[in-house]
């Protein structure tokens, strides 16, 4: 098996390192020894420290190495829209076998990708695209197939939880967070795409198209990062028994008019500390999955790194190669079912609304009474004195509020009035709720 390697930073260094310390196991596991056939890169004279690898290897020519007639499977490790699209296209449409690690391109185009290959007839692997070493995706698109998944809520960016789980910690703010995260090499120095939700979403889109037998893009997906999160609403998420998370929720549920559809969404989310993911500390990933028949599944462990991502990529050219070699291919795309994705406004949620309001007769009322115009039943109701300070009639109160499963525009709509009373001083922190209170 003759493989061209795109990419050879931090995943495909470690895809070659691996391929040189374990080739006879995997020549064995195939049943055919792997080689590399060539290794595009963009800088060809870098350094690339003591890699395992014949520096003749290295081109500067993706496309010409993927056309070469000795390539059987092309494993992209670059990254990014194009040219990785117009790589791989190519690549499938010529029958080789593609593994790729490339979650944007994936949550972006992956139609063309899985046309491609059902053009070609060669395999599309990408397990190492959702959370790194994790195995995930292929019991999502195997194992899990004779049942019906109802929902999975995952923790699938690394940096965010770093981020968010130092908060937690320390009670530091947002930007101290983030700051330690890039000294220590979590964030990188972009840290965009991960903290605003970019990356969570893309793997979000990947997971429901998988889980529910649709095509789910990054532009279906629901998405809000973890910029806004302050050390405030990690303290009161605290005080009530839970902490904050960047949540990737994939659910199956009815629409206004009865029709089954799915609602996508990622957003940073109180969850009780009794929850699995909840103690999913440091840049670790995890991911629960609910099904009818399986019940509970929970998939824990690295979702990023060079080495652990190698070792999702190195299980897929296995498999491709395994299937190669006996001249089949894996079940191409399911996408049968077709479910329409719901918007935002209708997906169920639950809010955890702080206040400081004006500590005087009649204002629980006047609160209660826009929920109840919205038609958003309240969970439960704190009270106490506002900052800490002593209660009494004229200071003003910190109000908790903790609603019931309500749609998700009612819960805006309910927030937006009470931003608007004159009793309402202000709107300390609006997170959503999972996992139950
Ligand atoms: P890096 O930036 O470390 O490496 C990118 C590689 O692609 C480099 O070798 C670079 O060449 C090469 N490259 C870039 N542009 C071109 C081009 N136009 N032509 C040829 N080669 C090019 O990226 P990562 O290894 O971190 O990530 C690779 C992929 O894996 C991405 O899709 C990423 O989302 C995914 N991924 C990464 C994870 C991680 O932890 N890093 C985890 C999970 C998925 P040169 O070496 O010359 O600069
Ligand atoms: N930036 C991603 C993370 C890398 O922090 O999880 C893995 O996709």
């Amino acid at each position: 098996m003759r493989l061209a390697l795109l990419g050879c930073g931090t995943v495909g260094g470690e895809v070659v390192r691996l391929l040189h310390e374990q080739s006879a196991d995997l020549a064995a596991r195939i049943g055919a020894p792997l080689e590399i056939a060539g290794i595009a890169v963009r800088r060809i004279g870098r350094d690339r420290g003591d890699l395992p690898v014949d520096p003749a290897l290295f081109t500067t020519d993706p496309l010409g190495l993927i056309k070469r007639d000795d390539v059987d499977v092309v494993v992209e490790v670059v990254g990014g829209i194009e040219p990785a699209r117009t790589w791989l296209v190519e690549a499938l449409r010529a029958g080789k076998s593609v593994v790729t690690a490339n979650k944007a391109l994936l949550a972006e185009d992956g139609v063309a990708l899985h046309d491609a290959a059902a053009e070609g007839g060669g395999d599309l692997y990408y397990e190492a695209s959702v959370a790194g070493a994790i195995p995930l995706l292929r019991p999502l698109r195997e194992s899990l197939h004779g049942d019906r998944i109802t929902r999975v809520t995952g923790i699938v960016n690394g940096t965010t939880n770093f981020i968010l789980s130092a908060m937690d910690a320390t009670g530091a703010g947002f930007a101290e967070a983030l700051e330690e995260a890039t000294e220590l090499g979590y964030a990188e120095a972009d840290p965009t795409a991960d903290v605003e939700g970019f990356d969570a979403a893309a793997k979000a889109a990947i997971l429901a198209s998988l889980a529910f037998h649709t095509r789910v893009a990054a532009a279906d997906v629901h998405r809000e990062g973890i910029t806004e999160v302050t050390a405030a609403d990690v303290a009161s998420a605290k005080a009530m028994g839970c902490t904050i998370k960047l949540l990737c929720i994939a659910a199956r549920g009815a629409d206004s008019a009865g029709r089954e559809t799915v609602s996508v969404r990622v957003h940073p989310a109180m969850i009780p500390l009794t929850h699995p993911l909840a103690s999913v500390g440091d840049a670790f990933n995890a991911v629960f999955v609910e099904a009818e028949a399986a019940g509970q599944l929970m998939f824990y462990g690295r979702g990023a790194g060079g080495a652990p991502t190698a070792s999702a990529v190195l299980g897929d050219v296995v498999a491709v190669s395994r299937n190669r070699l006996a001249g089949v291919r894996a079940a191409s795309e399911s996408a049968y079912a077709d479910l329409a994705v719901r918007p935002m406004g209708e997906a169920l949620t639950r809010y955890h609304i702080s206040l400081d309001v004006a500590d005087r007769p009649g204002v629980l009322e006047a609160v209660a009474g826009v929920f109840a115009r919205h038609d958003v039943s309240i969970a439960t109701v704190r009270q106490g004195p506002a900052g800490g300070g002593p209660a009494g009639r004229g200071d003003d109160a910190d109000l908790v509020i903790v609603t019931h499963v309500a749609p998700d525009a009612a819960l805006t709509a309910t927030v937006g009035e009470l931003r608007g009373l004159d009793i309402v001083r202000s709107v300390a922190s609006v997170l959503r709720v999972e996992g139950g209170l």
